[in-house]
This record gives C-alpha cells, sequence and structure tokens, in this order.
C-alpha cells in the first residue's frame, strides 16, 4: 500500500471508530458497560492506540494532520464517556426517586400503645396515698417460712385458722405464702419503731379457679407501731386513706371481728357508693361493701418481733387488691384480670 492509501485508510479507521464509538456508548445501560468501553477504545490496547501505532507508516507531513484528528476523537469519546454517565446517574436518580416516593398527604399510622394493667393502676394509686402520709413501701418473699406465715403471726400448727389459708407447700416449713402479713413480722424483725409501712404483693392459696377464687392474688399489708398508738389512730388513718380511695364523702363502718394476730379486730366496710346503703347488684343488696381486714397488733406478735408490747403499740390491717378493684369497677369476674384480654383490659 502506498502512503496516500495509508493515510487514507487511518482517516477511515478514524472515523468508522467514531461511528462505532457513538453508537456503542449511546446503547449503554449501565455504569460497568461504560467503563468497559473506555478500556476498549481509550486503554492500553485500545482501540485508538492500535490505529495511531500506524501513524509511523505516515509520511511526515501527514502526521500532524492525522494526530489532530485522532486528538479530536479522543476528545469526542471523553466528551461521550461523560455525558453518557451523567445520563446513567440522572436516570438512575430519577428512578431511585420514583420508586422511594412516598405521599405525605396519606394518613399516618398510629402506633397503638399499651397501658398499665388494672390492678398496677390501682396498686400505684393506692401507693401514693400511703406515700402521702408517710408510709414506707416494702416488700417481701414469696416463697416463705411457716414461722413467718403462720407461727410468728399466732397460728400455731393446730391453729384452725389455717384451715381457711391452705396453700402449696414445699417442705413442712417452707410454703407459699397465704398472705402479706408474715412481712409485718419480718419488718419489726428489722426495725425498731417507728413504723409505718406498706407492703404489697402476691399471695397464693390451693383455691380452685371460680368468679371470686385464684390460687394466685394480691393483698396490700399495712402496718404502723409506735408509742400510744391506739384504736382511734386506726379508725381515723383508715377512714382517710378509704375516703381518698372511694371518694371524701364516703361512708366507713367498723365491725368486730377475728384474727389471730390483732387483737380487738375489725372488719371495714365502705358503704355502697353505688347505691348508698339502699342496696344494689354491686353490695348484693347489702349496702355494704366490704373492704379490709385490721385490728390493733396482737402484743404476742410483738413479743415474738422482739417489740416491748408494754412500751409499743400498733395497728395493721390487710387488703386484697383484686376486690378493690372489683368493687370500684363492679367487675364480677376476678378471672379478667388475668386472663388479658384486650377487650377487658382496653377499658381502664
Ligand atoms: N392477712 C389477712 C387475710 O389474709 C388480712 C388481714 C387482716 C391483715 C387483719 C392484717 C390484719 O394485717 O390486721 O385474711
Amino acid at each position: 500500500m502506498n502512503q496516500k492509501g495509508m493515510t487514507r485508510m487511518i482517516k477511515e479507521d478514524l472515523e468508522n471508530l467514531r461511528k462505532k464509538a457513538e453508537g456503542e456508548l449511546k446503547e449503554t445501560k449501565d455504569k460497568q458497560s461504560l467503563e468497559n468501553l473506555r478500556i476498549q477504545y481509550l486503554g492500553k490496547k485500545g482501540e485508538l492506540t492500535a490505529i495511531l501505532k500506524q501513524m509511523r507508516n505516515l509520511p511526515e507531513k501527514e502526521r500532524p494532520v492525522i494526530g489532530q484528528h485522532a486528538n479530536e476523537l479522543r476528545a469526542l469519546i471523553e466528551k461521550e464517556l461523560t455525558d453518557r454517565a451523567t445520563e446513567l446517574h440522572e436516570a438512575e436518580t430519577a428512578q431511585r426517586l420514583k420508586r422511594e416516593k412516598i405521599d405525605v398527604t396519606l394518613p399516618g399510622k398510629r402506633r397503638v400503645l399499651g397501658h398499665r394493667h388494672p390492678l398496677s393502676l390501682e396498686l400505684s394509686e393506692i401507693k401514693e396515698i400511703f406515700i402521702g402520709m408517710g408510709f414506707d413501701i416494702v416488700s417481701g418473699p414469696e416463697v416463705e417460712y411457716d414461722y413467718y406465715n403462720f407461727e410468728a403471726l399466732n397460728m400455731p400448727k393446730d391453729h384452725p385458722a389455717r384451715d381457711t389459708q391452705d396453700t402449696f407447700y414445699i417442705t413442712d416449713n417452707i410454703l407459699l405464702r397465704t398472705q402479706t402479713s408474715p412481712v409485718q413480722v419480718r419488718t419489726m424483725e428489722k426495725q425498731k419503731p417507728p413504723i409505718r409501712i406498706i407492703s404489697p404483693g402476691r399471695v397464693y392459696r390451693s383455691d380452685a379457679v371460680d368468679a371470686t377464687h385464684s390460687p394466685l392474688f394480691h393483698q396490700i399489708e399495712g402496718l404502723v407501731v409506735d408509742k400510744d398508738i391506739t384504736f382511734s389512730n386506726l379508725k381515723g388513718t383508715l377512714e382517710t386513706i378509704i375516703k381518698r380511695m372511694y371518694g371524701e364523702d364516703s361512708v366507713v363502718r367498723f365491725r368486730p371481728h377475728h384474727f389471730p394476730f390483732t387483737e380487738p379486730s375489725a372488719e371495714v366496710d365502705v358503704q355502697c357508693f353505688h347505691c348508698h346503703g339502699e342496696g344494689c347488684r354491686l353490695c348484693k343488696g347489702e349496702g355494704w361493701i366490704e373492704l379490709l381486714g385490721c385490728g390493733m397488733v396482737h402484743p404476742k406478735v410483738l413479743t415474738n418481733c422482739g417489740i416491748d408490747p408494754e412500751e409499743y403499740s400498733g395497728f395493721a390491717f390487710g387488703m386484697g387488691l383484686e376486690r378493690l378493684v372489683m368493687r370500684k369497677y363492679s367487675i364480677d369476674d376476678m378471672r379478667l384480670f388475668y386472663e388479658n384480654d384486650v377487650r377487658f383490659l382496653n377499658q381502664f
């Protein structure tokens, strides 16, 4: 081939490469194929480089002209590469925006917030009332010694009152506590008067489940011991508390009763806040609702705990939490507390 032919051929090669590159670059769909093309055209072993290698066969004076052509083509391809990259990037962004589009006018999804169980709600309310009156909150073990649950509370092994509080025994001397009263003993053993505590917690009895019984329920125990504590203190304190719980116009009644660990003992009723004593479904026609048991701490119990009954006296009380809540909201089946049916729980 003569030199003229050579020049023409290189020109044609450059022109062909230009056409091919323009076509191929338009077709690219992603950054990777774009990069592959860059290497294919402009790389060290690329097509443009291959063409340029032939330039040394050209006459001296043709070289700058062809060289300029080649440089222009390189610049063109480079520009195409950048433009195409920008295009691809923009298309990708547009697509992502479309995909991730959110409609801010759509109504939001409200997160359903739960709330505390009615027993917990009532308990916190009661705790607040007692704390406001200077009581401390203490707790005791649910797995308890026979001694604390019965013996020290003046209920020796053969005491008939034990029959009403049968429970689950771990050994002859260890059981699931039937009442929160053992916390009285534990507190008096540890702490010298003045004592002013309440102790809420779980208690257990081997009762079959029905509308008013559960083998697990909750009590709140109260204990006040100091010099010169009298039955008037007991009445005044409990009346105040009951009025805080059920309203200032509540009418409270004390009935004589018997508990082995208090003497004298009483049960406390509140006049039915639904019918005001007339008799209705809530109070079962009685006009009164039984709330709790109480009494003056038995001298024997004080002695058992190392407190001299000649120097100190005290009163105690115990109430069932489930019962309080059932009365307050006219709930007639205790099982509702434990079944966790949200249709029930949502009402509080
Ligand atoms: N522990 C008693 C019960 O479970 C309730 C009770 C009554 C507690 C009188 C007391 C009290 O502290 O003084 O039936």
